[in-house]
């Protein structure tokens, strides 16, 4: 049987968030199942088109790599991996370049986005961020990748760069497609519940991240805005009502209907406690794990050394199909 491949990366930029851990993390844990090759990375590539400094995306980035093995990536089963430790993303993604069009590129939601956020930055790595992360799911063959919302439309751009290089060249890429979960694809902010929780926010009250001690866990769900309404309920417009039930199904594993059943004729003050409980009690053992392999930095540096290992001979041999569909060997 032909295992299904997964492939999928998140950006060294801060500590990942609730929505990182909900929107993505988790699946990439669940997703590591006998019929499935996992590859995950840490994308540090991606991490450049903002401005950063150095020694901070070398720290951010060994530290990402401990939280993900400490949230259920297995690195015997999955190769686990840094972008950059793997040169053939960045070789692939120039042919990849070559088959996109402007016009799409301009469509790509995140980069109109970042480039209202970052104003005197707006440069040409942020504009070709998703031709990169096209080469990052190509390069493996991936069938599937999860991530979370505001990913998808990358997914979707990938796709259409394979259809259309598959049909310009013969078939040398899978087509992919994205996988999200059934709760919380897109889990919003605690202060602006409009808008997604992102770890770039300036206020560190608008989101959870995951090395939040249990007590800060409490006070920032305790601050969550949401309305005056007298019920708890989920429903149109309801944003922040919509999104503490939302983490609650996310980590609990029950359905909308029990969660506002359970709520039923209580107010705000017991959903906020019992999210803040259910968040707790999901993420107190990944930060006990991850502060395991944050001090045990030999074996942290021996596992991203293998996944580079593993990852890289499979991209060479997608890359060394590519130039020669194109007629460069
Ligand atoms: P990044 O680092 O912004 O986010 C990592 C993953 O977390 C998801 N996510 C969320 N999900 C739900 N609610 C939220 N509030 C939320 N915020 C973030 C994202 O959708 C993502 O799945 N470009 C990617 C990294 C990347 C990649 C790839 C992903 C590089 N190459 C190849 C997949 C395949 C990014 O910046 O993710």
């Amino acid at each position: 049987m032909d295992k299904k491949i997964i492939l999928s990366g998140i950006k060294p930029t801060g500590i990942p968030t609730l929505g990182n851990y909900i929107g993505a993390l988790r699946n990439w844990r669940l997703m590591q199942e006998d019929d499935k090759y996992c590859y995950y990375m840490v994308a540090d590539l991606h991490a450049l088109t903002v401005r950063n400094d150095p020694a901070e995306l070398r720290q951010q980035t060994r530290s990402m790599a401990a939280l993900l093995i400490a949230c259920g990536i297995d690195p015997n089963r999955s190769p686990l991996f840094i972008q950059s430790h793997v040169h053939q993303h960045a070789e692939l993604s120039w042919i990849l370049g070559c088959v996109t069009y402007m016009g799409e590129l301009n469509r790509m939601t995140q980069f109109k986005d970042k480039s209202a956020k970052h104003a005197d930055n707006i440069n040409a790595g942020l504009y070709t961020y998703p031709v990169l992360m096209a080469s990052d799911i190509l390069i493996y063959g991936a069938d599937l990748v999860p991530v979370g919302d505001d990913q998808k439309q990358h997914v979707e751009l990938a796709r259409n760069i394979a259809i259309r290089f598959n049909n310009a060249f013969g078939e040398t890429f899978v087509v992919p497609e994205p996988v999200m979960p059934k709760f919380g694809a897109r889990i919003m902010g605690l202060q602006d519940p409009e808008h997604k929780m992102s770890k770039t926010d300036t206020n560190p009250n608008g989101y959870i991240s995951m090395l939040d001690e249990p007590a800060v866990i409490t006070k920032k769900f305790k601050k969550a805005i949401t309305d005056c309404e007298p019920t708890i309920a989920y429903a149109e417009g309801r944003y922040g009502c919509n999104n503490l039930l939302t983490i609650y199904c996310a980590c609990t594993g029950k359905t909308m209907d029990e969660a506002v059943k359970e709520f039923e004729g209580f107010g705000y003050g017991k959903l906020k406690t019992a999210v803040a409980d259910a968040v707790i009690a999901e993420l107190e053992p990944i930060q006990a794990v991850y502060r395991q392999y944050m001090d045990d930095s030999e074996e942290l540096d021996r596992i991203i050394a293998r996944g580079a290992q593993q990852a890289s001979e499979r991209a060479q041999i997608t890359l060394d199909k590519a130039y020669k569909a194109v007629g460069i060997r």
